[in-house]
């Protein structure tokens, strides 16, 4: 049987949320690698620079974990209050000067020498396409990782990168809320490169589950199809081609719905519906 099309994101884990414990973060990494989700997704400057090393303590909790994971590592914001910023405003930087130690850090963090795929977080213009690719090359070329993505890239800076180094993954934010990257093209771009789709945010952050104004009609046809609202909006993006779900639940006990959930798609129908009611308006 085919893996989910989900992956955990670790986003809400640690500071920025939840605030688990190593051995909690163990015990839902444990449950997904269960149920075949086998992708966990990070970012350096999750939980104000914290949450790596708590994924870190996770792994080290239970040495079962790491072998079957497959991590996403995301690098190249930098926030008011990371280190090394002292004019303390947030850019972004995707040069090897920040993301060579950048990427140590998170190694440190996990207590791993690899990760699965390395992943831009953000588009910088003032990128080098070429010194990029070396940079990761060698990383490559090191066994310090496996595959490279990028994340809310404009479909021509994808392609820009793509020239030089190829995409396998951009992550975007896509909701039945939040879809603009179903009509500015890059979530199109991303399939016409082979890039995989991942879609952050796909609950809209729980916002779409704690929005009453578009609730009872997300409802309604939540129970047309069998079932509940979140399960519905996260079939909603599951059944885009191409594409599979960050999602960023911190308790084991909703990962078993959220695999149901994502088992087949929507028909036509009923994907347009949701959207229309989603977005508050109709395609033309
Ligand atoms: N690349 C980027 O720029 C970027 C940006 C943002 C996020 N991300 C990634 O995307 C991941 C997901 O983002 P997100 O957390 O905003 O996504 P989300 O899946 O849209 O929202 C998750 C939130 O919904 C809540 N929730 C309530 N009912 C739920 C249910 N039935 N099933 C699942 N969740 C439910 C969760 O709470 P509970 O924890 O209580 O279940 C959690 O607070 C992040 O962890 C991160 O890895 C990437």
């Amino acid at each position: 049987m085919s893996p989910p099309p989900l992956i955990l994101g670790s986003m809400r884990f640690g500071e920025w949320g939840a605030r688990l414990a190593p051995a909690e973060v163990a015990r839902l990494l444990a449950a997904a690698l269960e149920l075949g989700i086998d992708t966990l997704d990070l970012a350096d400057i999750y939980g104000g620079h914290t949450t790596t090393a708590l994924i870190g303590a996770a792994l080290a909790h239970d040495p079962g974990l790491r072998p079957r994971l497959h991590l996403i590592a995301k690098l190249g914001i930098v926030l008011p209050t990371s280190p090394g910023n002292p004019r303390g405003v947030q850019h972004y930087d995707l040069s090897p000067a920040h993301l060579a130690p950048a990427f140590e850090q998170t190694l440190r963090d996990l207590g791993s020498d690899s990760v699965g795929t390395l992943m831009l977080h953000r588009f910088d213009p003032r990128l080098a396409p070429a010194a990029l690719a070396d940079w990761v090359t060698k990383e490559r070329g090191r066994g310090r990782l496996q595959a490279f993505g990028v994340s809310n890239f404009p479909a021509p800076a994808l392609t820009l990168v793509h020239a030089h180094l190829p995409v396998a993954a951009h992550q975007i934010e896509l909701s039945a809320a939040a879809s603009a990257a179903l009509e500015d093209g890059s979530h199109a771009a991303s399939r016409a490169l082979g890039a995989e789709v991942q879609a952050w945010s796909p609950l809209d952050g729980g916002a779409l589950l704690a929005d009453e104004a578009r609730g009872p009609a997300l409802d309604a046809l939540a129970a047309e199809a069998g079932l509940d609202r979140a399960s519905l909006l996260l079939r909603w993006v599951a059944s885009l081609p191409g594409t599979r779900v960050v999602l960023g639940s911190t308790r084991p006990e909703r990962l078993a719905a959220a695999v149901r959930a994502v088992e087949r798609p929507l028909p036509a129908d009923l994907w347009y519906a949701v959207w229309q009611v989603a977005r508050g308006r109709p395609v033309p």
